[in-house]
């Protein structure tokens, strides 16, 4: 049976710790966002401010449920004051030591009923639970960049997740307003195990077919119907995240198409990394 949510915690306020935490307070819960600098979480908080005021100012969303939704989330670099949270998702490095290490905590931390998850994309759920003395309350919880706008929600039931974590995790992700769909704790989950080798594949046919970057994007968007072409998405997603996740799931399975293009290695060494560094394949 799902256990209710009244406050959550969500450790890492990246891009995607950012769009979950704003997620939560959109859908009324009190929320506490936990990064290691308070000028980190105010950056976050503040990216947050200018998509809820972006929804004002579109008339999606009434200014007063705006300031009270922004008035719902805390900041704090404390995880102690992760205490009282019935539900934490960790969105850190995607580096599996320290976030066996922050589960450890977050069991030490958080009451012996609270559920944790986490939001790898490419790491193994059962690995991080194995951190923990109770991994039944551990689980998988993998939302989409960018995480306010992309429906799916991948709950991941890792070997020894209890039923009840997995449907408060699944019935807290449909608060949320998202579609959840259910799996195991297999390397990339669903979408992953079909998206990072089909992006590889789009990368290394840049080179192959001699394509230019903005004719492979229409290609895809056009004659695919996706809704932005796939240099634009490494670019959004991150070319640094993108090749560690690649790297990641070609250790797992062994399987070529997994392992990061040299093309994008070199732009990930070289610090084009995309939206965030102003230059990938784009420049922004
Ligand atoms: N957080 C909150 N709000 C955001 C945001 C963010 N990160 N980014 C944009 N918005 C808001 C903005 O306010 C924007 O409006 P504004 O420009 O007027 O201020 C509004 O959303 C709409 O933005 P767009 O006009 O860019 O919206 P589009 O209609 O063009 O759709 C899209 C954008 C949803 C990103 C669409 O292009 C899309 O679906 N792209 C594919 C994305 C995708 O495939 N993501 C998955 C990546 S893989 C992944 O995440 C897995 C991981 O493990 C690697």
């Amino acid at each position: 049976m799902a256990k209710e949510i009244r406050k959550v915690g969500v450790v890492g306020l990246g891009a995607m710790g950012a769009g979950i935490a704003q997620l939560c307070v959109e859908a009324g819960v009190d929320t506490v966002g936990r990064e290691v600098s308070m000028d980190l979480a105010e950056q976050a908080s503040g990216r947050m401010g200018h998509f809820l005021t972006r929804k004002v100012e579109k008339g999606q969303l009434q200014q007063d449920a705006r300031d009270a939704a922004f008035a719902r989330l805390s900041l704090t670099t404390d995880l102690a004051d992760l205490a009282g949270c019935d539900l934490v998702i960790e969105a850190i490095v995607e580096e599996l030591a320290p976030k066996q290490e922050l589960f450890a905590e977050l069991e030490r931390t958080c009451a012996a009923d609270a559920v944790l998850a986490t939001n790898t994309s490419a790491l193994s759920v059962t690995e991080i639970a194995a951190a923990t003395s109770v991994p039944a309350r551990v689980v998988g919880m993998h939302f989409f960049n960018p995480a306010p706008l992309m429906p799916l929600v991948e709950i991941i039931r890792a070997e020894l997740s209890s039923d009840e974590a997995f449907d408060t995790a699944f019935a807290f992700a449909e608060k949320l307003g998202k579609h959840p769909i259910r799996c195991h704790d297999t390397p990339g989950f669903v979408v992953n195990r079909v998206l990072i080798p089909l992006l590889n594949d789009c990368i290394r046919v840049l080179d192959e077919a001699r394509v230019s970057v903005e004719d492979l994007d229409a290609g895809m968007k056009y004659g695919a119907g996706w809704p932005m072409g796939p240099c634009e998405l490494v670019d959004l997603v991150g070319i640094d995240v993108h090749v560690h996740a690649s790297e990641a799931l070609y250790e797992k399975t062994r399987e070529p198409r997994m392992a990061a293009p040299p093309r994008l290695v070199a732009m990930r060494n070289a610090g084009l990394l995309g939206r965030k560094s102003g230059r990938g394949f784009y420049s922004y």
